[in-house]
């Protein structure tokens, strides 16, 4: 019978297996698969696993450290935080095409995420060559979708941790290969992981980056992740995470439109609120939620966000819209 001790049981056999005595990595984007993949190796192989976080500066507010704090203390998991935030904001730097910006984030990333493994493989100085595997949080429906390919790293046009270069020398760790997405999500709770981790909804690769209509600068980021936080916070707080796959908060950095607040003429930007509910991502329909509930978040970030005095709530469904509005 399937319980999620057996899974957890059967894999650690299967990456002590595999791995031996020699060493691996995995690379954290904050997003469950990749910490539950992690967490299984951590529990298999201990401190022969280094995990390596590439903080590009387009993460949401408090999700770098739930990363860097949380789940270091619930795993004990050895890591290595890049921060390249300034790296990214320059390369992202005059640009608004959306396809621009993910070829650009995905290109830096990989860079990074190479320049760090080659550090931790000069880091294990003689014992280097042992640095033979590549931990991935590849789940049953990316086997299915990829044609059951084994062994090399799978490039998707999406940008996330699993698509790194296909030239890397290592081989792949996948013990997630046989699990849906509730399964990991159960088998992640069951090894101790925080809740905020376990049950997080999607988040695409890029981050932030492709939230925000036109060029990525810091202070947009900045507005961006508060307006982002109020919403996920009065989404929570209503009790609707279930209900709703996800909802992308967007930043329209290149309209303005005129308000007035308090006695004076404003003249900021619309944030949009894009809450859909789905199955599997590939189609969607926008979330009927509660009018109460936009208002509150309506009034929230046009009062706690500065520049910004227009919420608009984005009614398309998928098609013809994208989940994601670049
Ligand atoms: P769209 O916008 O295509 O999004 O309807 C479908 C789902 O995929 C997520 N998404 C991504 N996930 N890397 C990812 O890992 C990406 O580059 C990426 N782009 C979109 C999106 O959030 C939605 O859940």
């Amino acid at each position: 019978t399937w319980t999620t001790g057996n899974v957890i049981e059967e894999q650690v056999a299967a990456i002590r297996e595999q791995v031996g005595t020699k060493r691996a990595i995995c690379g954290l984007s904050g997003g469950v698969d990749s910490a539950v993949a992690a967490a299984l190796v951590q529990k298999a192989i201990g401190s022969q696993l280094t995990c390596v976080y590439v903080d590009h500066g387009l993460m949401r507010k408090g999700e770098t450290e739930q990363v860097e704090k949380d789940f270091v203390a619930a795993t004990g998991v050895q890591l290595k935080v890049v921060d390249a935030q300034e790296r990214f904001l320059s390369a992202l730097a005059g640009v608004s095409e959306p396809e621009a910006k993910r070829k650009i984030i995905g290109r830096e990333f990989i860079r990074v995420f190479e320049q760090a493994q080659a550090e931790i493989v000069a880091e294990a100085g003689a014992g280097g060559e042992d640095v033979a595997f590549l931990v991935q949080g590849t789940l049953y429906p990316d086997v299915v979708e990829s044609g059951g390919g084994t062994g090399t790293a799978n490039i998707k046009s999406h940008h996330n941790v699993g698509g790194l270069p296909e030239d890397l020398e290592f081989e792949l760790v996948e013990p997630l290969r046989q699990l849906f997405k509730d399964e990991v999500r159960m088998v992640g709770q069951e090894l101790g992981l925080p809740d905020e981790i376990v049950q997080r909804q999607p988040f695409p690769g890029p981050g932030l980056g492709i939230r925000i209509v036109g060029e990525v600068t810091k202070e947009r980021l900045d507005l961006l992740r508060e307006a982002d936080a109020i919403a996920r916070e009065e989404l929570t707080a209503a009790g609707l995470d279930r209900e709703i796959w996800q909802c992308p908060v967007v930043l329209l950095a290149d309209v303005r439109s005129v308000g007035v607040q308090g006695d004076g003429r404003t003249y900021g930007h619309p944030i949009v609120l894009r809450p859909v509910s789905s199955e599997d991502a590939m189609t969607a329909d926008w979330t009927r939620m509660p009018y109460e509930v936009l208002a509150r978040i309506s009034t929230r970030i046009t009062n706690e966000v500065a520049d910004v005095n227009r919420v608009v709530l984005d009614v398309t469904s998928k098609p013809p819209g994208t989940i994601e509005w670049e």
